[in-house]
Formats: C-alpha cells, sequence, structure tokens
C-alpha cells in the first residue's frame, strides 16, 4: 500500500493544466462507439477508469487506436456488438458500469459486467428497474454487481427518476437510442448534462424542456472530432489550494465549466472566496474558460437543495475549505454521498476528525465547525481507496503545520494519475 507525505506550501503563482474530464471520456467512448464512422478523441483522459471503458468496447468488437495522443475510434453506429466472451470489467467506475448497462439491455446476447471491491457495493437497481421497463432481462446480486444483461427489443419509456444521478439518466438514453418509440426521462433535480450535449453534438434528436428530456430514436449518430476539457472534479483540488494557501495564485487553464457542474464555483465565492473565470469558448457543445484562483479568507456557508447535483463530486475538498473557513458549514440532501466510492460522509468524518475538526455526522450530510485558518493537525490519513478522499486531504496537508500522511494513494489512478505530480509542482 502505497503512503504519500505532503508537506506544507505557501507563496505559489502558478499555471497549470488538469487531465481531461471523467465523465466526457467516457462518454465520448462509448457514444464514439455507436456512432458511424471515425471518432477523433483528443486530450482522453488516460486513468484507470476510462481505460477500462476503452477495453470494455474493445472486447464488444469496437476498433480502437490510440496514437500520439489521440484515440481513434471506429463506430458501426447502432448495430449489434460482438458478445464478449468474458465477464466485462469496468474496475472502480459507477459511470463505466451503469451506462455499459443501457448499451448491454439493447444487446442481441446476454453478457455479464462486474468490478472492484466498491463497486460491488454500489447500487445498481436503479438502473435496472428502468431498463427492465424497457424490455431488458437481469439476474443481479440482489441488485448489486455482478450483473448479468439479457439485451432485447427494448420500448421507449416514460420515466421519473426517484434520484437526481446522471449516471442513470444517461443509461437510459443510451438504451432509448435503440428503442420503439420516444422515451421521456423526469429528473428531480438536474445533474450533469454531457450525454444529452454530446449525443445532440454527434447527431441524435434530443429535446430538453427543464427537466424533462425526450430521447426520439431513428436518427444516425456521426463519428466527430472532440476535444475534452479539464475535468472541474480535478480543478476543484487546486481551486481549494489556490484558496488557502497563503500569497497565492493559482490559473487553471481549459477547464469545462457546464454550469451542471460549476457547483462549486458558486460556493466558494459565497464563502468568499476570490475566483473568476477568463477566456471563455465552447468546444464540442461544451463550455471551457480558464479558472483564476487567489489566496482568500473564507466563512462558513449552507450547502443544500438543488446545487448538491452540481457539486457532488467536489464536497471532500470542500469539506476541507470549510474546516479552514470561519464559523459553520451545514450540508444537507447530499444523502447520495452514502453510494459513491465510499461513503463520503462517513469518511470525511473519520479523517476531519483526525485533523483537529469538529464535525457532526447527518443522515443526509454534516456540519463543520471551521477553525478560521489554523493549521490542520498532523495525523495519518486513510483514503479508504477513495481517489476524492485522498486527495481532499492532500490538499489539506498544504495548509496544515506538519503536513499529513495519505495512506493508500495508488486509488488517485483512477481519476487523475499527474495529481501528485501537479501537486509537487505547486
Ligand atoms: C457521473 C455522475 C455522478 C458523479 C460521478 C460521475 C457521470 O454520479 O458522482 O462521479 O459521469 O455521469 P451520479 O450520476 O450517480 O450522481
Amino acid at each position: 500500500m502505497k503512503k504519500i507525505h505532503v508537506s506544507p506550501k505557501k507563496n505559489c503563482i502558478k499555471k497549470i493544466e488538469v487531465q481531461g474530464d471523467k465523465s466526457i471520456s467516457h462518454r465520448a467512448i462509448i457514444i464514439g462507439s455507436i456512432a458511424n464512422g471515425i471518432t477523433k478523441v483528443e486530450n482522453f483522459l488516460e486513468a484507470e477508469d476510462t481505460l477500462n471503458t476503452i477495453k470494455i468496447f474493445r472486447q464488444l468488437g469496437v476498433k480502437i487506436v490510440n496514437e500520439k495522443n489521440d484515440y481513434y475510434i471506429y463506430g458501426n453506429g447502432l448495430k449489434p456488438f460482438r458478445e464478449p466472451n468474458e465477464t466485462l470489467y469496468v474496475g472502480n467506475s459507477g459511470t463505466a458500469i451503469r451506462l455499459i448497462m443501457g448499451i448491454l439491455a439493447a444487446q442481441p446476447f446476454t453478457a455479464t459486467i462486474t468490478g472492484d471491491a466498491q463497486i460491488v457495493k454500489r447500487p445498481m437497481a436503479r438502473v435496472i428497474e428502468p431498463l427492465t421497463m424497457m424490455g431488458a432481462k437481469f439476474i443481479s446480486n440482489n441488485g448489486y454487481a455482478p450483473v448479468m444483461v439479457q439485451g432485447n427489443n427494448l420500448n421507449g419509456i416514460t420515466y421519473k427518476m426517484p434520484v437526481a444521478s446522471a449516471q442513470v439518466k444517461s443509461s437510459i438514453m443510451l438504451a432509448a437510442l435503440y428503442a420503439e418509440g420516444v422515451t421521456e426521462i423526469i429528473e428531480p433535480v438536474k445533474s450533469r448534462d454531457h450525454t444529452e450535449r454530446m449525443l445532440k453534438y454527434f447527431g441524435a434528436k434530443i429535446v430538453v424542456k427543464g427537466k424533462s428530456i425526450k430521447i426520439f430514436p431513428g436518427s444516425e449518430l456521426k463519428g466527430k472530432k472532440i476535444f475534452i476539457p479539464g475535468d472541474i472534479s480535478s480543478a476543484a483540488f487546486f481551486i481549494i489550494a489556490g484558496l488557502l494557501m497563503k500569497k497565492t495564485r493559482i490559473t487553471i487553464k481549459n477547464v469545462n465549466i457546464n454550469p451542471t457542474r460549476t457547483g462549486i464555483i458558486d460556493i466558494v465565492k459565497k464563502m468568499g472566496g476570490k475566483v473568476i473565470i477568463k477566456n471563455k469558448k465552447v468546444l464540442n457543445n461544451e463550455p471551457v474558460g480558464d479558472i483564476v484562483v487567489s489566496s482568500s479568507k473564507l466563512k462558513g456557508t449552507i450547502i443544500k437543495g438543488n446545487i448538491i447535483p452540481r457539486l457532488i463530486d467536489e464536497i471532500p475538498v470542500i469539506s476541507i475549505a470549510a474546516a479552514f473557513a470561519k464559523g459553520k458549514t451545514i450540508i444537507s440532501d447530499a444523502k447520495e454521498l452514502r453510494v459513491k466510492e465510499t461513503d463520503r460522509i462517513n469518511t470525511m468524518i473519520k479523517n476531519l476528525k483526525r485533523i483537529g475538526i469538529k464535525v457532526e455526522e447527518k443522515e443526509d450530510g454534516m456540519i463543520i465547525y471551521g477553525n478560521n485558518g489554523t493549521p490542520f493537525k498532523y495525523a495519518d490519513i486513510d483514503s479508504f481507496s477513495d481517489h476524492r478522499i485522498a486527495m481532499a486531504f492532500s490538499i489539506a496537508a498544504l495548509v496544515s503545520d506538519n503536513g499529513l500522511l495519505i495512506k493508500d494513494t495508488e486509488c488517485v489512478n483512477t481519476s487523475f494519475p499527474e495529481f501528485f505530480n501537479i501537486l509537487n509542482n505547486l
């Protein structure tokens, strides 16, 4: 098990770039594989999660070639894939397993899909239920992976989603492309919309009105060139670093600033953080910009309601900012944190206590009592093999008295293998 000691830092004026967006990278492989013709993917995130997705589509018979830094996908349209002769393995990725189940639901064969020790503990019933309504059949381990998917001819459905989840929504949308008739999905709260944007960019007929999404099957998806912008969930660690470290300004270039992902910017501004966005542009239907952050005095805040899906993956590192702020921060309506790579309410609270922070656990969130800029206490941090916990506490180490020892850091490779290199460079 790899351990890393991260030391405190200050005085940093730097321009950095983070790796490509994970959600968009998965979708580029998946949608490129069901499009007709060649899709060229630039700045693809080469991390464990997304490389597993490539491997799965190769097992399904799609030619995917890596040349220099680009990936070329030779898609055959919505024609059936090749029946795989092994179990498909997503590693740690909830996005991969749930989205690919949507594709498998429409294939004329049966395939089994599973993942690592964390994946087999995450709920799959949330996708099995709507995909069963569409006509596919499943055998699962009581709603958990491994899941055997028996594909079928699907029919369109109207589905009112019980939880705000982009993974569930996207799984249904992908299945809907193969279905007979229109599918309508109604979200309780708007979640990230990369699938809607990318499908439109590839030529699918999708109509979004507020929280309703209608998918009209029948239009051909055409292979495209796609540039993957920087991941705001990876940028998040350096946004918080820039705010907490003294005499610091960090510019993070070419980050995806899709409004369904920028909850962190709204919250840190509300906390008193100095953040500006420069050089805005649109690339393949996704907004992109440079995020500039500088040292700030932060105050506690309330984080709840519709903003939660817009910052769900950033809550671990926002909690570090809250712990260093003046006053208390209340996080609620975030029960979904309990079914991420780990139960993040629990794993954050355990580690926050170790660095000397008072926290109260709630069923759907937590209350963090900020220490008003007092350096965090030295501690051993257990990431519980959760990449975002390991990275969030590496940022806490930058403003600690003697650094922090982060245990079990290999998990960072699932989403952001360059993380420690960029951190060391600050
Ligand atoms: C993702 C959606 C979110 C997010 C995950 C990536 C996606 O999960 O937490 O890291 O790419 O669609 P849910 O959709 O389950 O909330």
